[in-house]
């Protein structure tokens, strides 16, 4: 059995966690919870049966010697406590945003060894977006030409009560870094590389040190265009992708998750059909059911070091003004360190 430990027994870790673990069971066991709120912690492993609970990820470690490391914290925790569980010799599957910098996350990168580390990104992972994905790879979609990618949500001002949300410090980013990154993820895994981004942000409504919007120009290195929206401001709330090829227009409207339901496909021809096989909703248990396929291969997992690129060019363009290429930001680059390029009042 793989014995795997959950940090951060807050939201995520109890709505999507514990049923991927559970799905799992026929190979994976969760032997300890941790959490700094110790009554938080007690009540979760009550709930869900887990037997040893911790208020220290280190003495967690220590003592219980797990496989995998399911990081559930806020994102300012997740380099240092990623690299304490592969510096211990556990596997880890990062919730995001897993870093707050591409410097945090080639940070995690450079402590892996013979455990290595994985992002969350359910969103790959549904019958839909797979499907997609072959069509385009085998050519019978034609050529991807345009596309968006919308994801307008709506947090009110009590969301921003949380302590570690709303700074650059402790969520490292707005919409674009938090929110967005799921939607950007999806159109990367379906269009591949990208290669330039023009961008605007603002923070327009909410008392935060972000943005709370961000808008995009990205080109791609297949030479489709696409355009991005990420808001935390649109009271109908709505994740959107489109995709037009030369032979269809594939959508998919969802908020949180889908399944094939939410998909649209329009051909321009009759005989291009849409028919994807089974119905696999995206999700945490259809992501973690491929990431224990890798980890019992020994496959490193993705980190998602493509898409942290494109958000932090999608930053570095709205806040200088100026287009920005894939691979510019190196590591001497003021945005490789912090998403605000260093200018922490940028949006205020
Ligand atoms: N994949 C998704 O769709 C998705 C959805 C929501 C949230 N998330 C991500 O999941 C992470 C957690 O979000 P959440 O909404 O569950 O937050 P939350 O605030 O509900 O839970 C975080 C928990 O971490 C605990 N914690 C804080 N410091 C800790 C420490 N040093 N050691 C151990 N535990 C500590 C807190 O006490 C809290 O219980 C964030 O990175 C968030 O972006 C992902």
């Amino acid at each position: 059995m793989i014995r795997t430990a959950i940090v951060g027994t807050g939201g995520i870790a109890g709505i999507c966690h514990v049923p991927a673990l559970r799905a799992q069971a026929h190979r994976a066991e969760i032997v300890a919870a941790v959490d700094v709120d110790a009554a938080r912690a007690e009540a979760f492993a009550a709930e869900h049966g887990i037997p040893a609970v911790h208020t220290d990820l280190e003495t967690m470690l220590r003592e219980e010697r797990p496989d995998l490391v399911h990081l559930c914290t806020p994102p300012f925790l997740h380099a240092d406590q990623a690299v304490a569980c592969l510096e211990a010799g556990a596997w880890v599957w990062c919730e995001k945003p897993v870093a707050l910098s591409l410097a945090e996350l080639d940070r995690i990168r450079a402590a892996e060894g013979h455990a290595v580390a994985g992002a969350v990104f359910q969103h790959r992972y549904g019958t839909g977006a797979r499907y997609l994905r072959d069509r385009i790879a085998a050519g019978t979609l034609g050529r991807p030409l345009v596309a968006q990618c919308v994801t307008a949500w709506y947090r009110d001002d009590a969301y921003y009560d949380v302590p570690w949300r709303g700074t650059w410090e402790s969520e490292g980013g707005g919409p674009t870094l938090g929110h967005g990154i799921h939607q950007m993820d999806l159109m990367l895994a379906v269009l591949g590389e990208w290669a330039e981004v023009r961008a605007m942000a603002g923070r327009l409504e909410r008392d935060v040190e972000t943005e709370d919007v961000s808008t995009a120009l990205v080109r791609f290195e297949n030479g489709a265009v696409a355009t991005v929206v990420n808001s935390v401001l649109s009271p109908r709330e709505e994740s959107y992708l489109r995709f037009d090829l030369t032979e269809a227009t594939v959508e998919l409207r969802h908020l949180y998750g889908y399944s094939n339901a939410d998909w649209t496909f329009t051909a321009r021809t009759p005989d291009v059909k849409w028919d994807p096989p089974g119905d696999v909703p995206s999700s945490h248990t259809a992501q973690l059911a491929d990431f224990l396929d890798a980890y019992e291969a020994g496959i490193r997992p993705d980190l998602g070091r493509h898409t942290m690129e494109l958000v932090t060019a999608l930053y570095k363009a709205a806040i200088t003004g100026l287009p920005v290429r894939r691979g510019e930001i190196d590591t001497d680059d003021p945005f490789y360190r912090s998403l605000n390029g260093g200018l922490p009042g940028v949006f205020r």
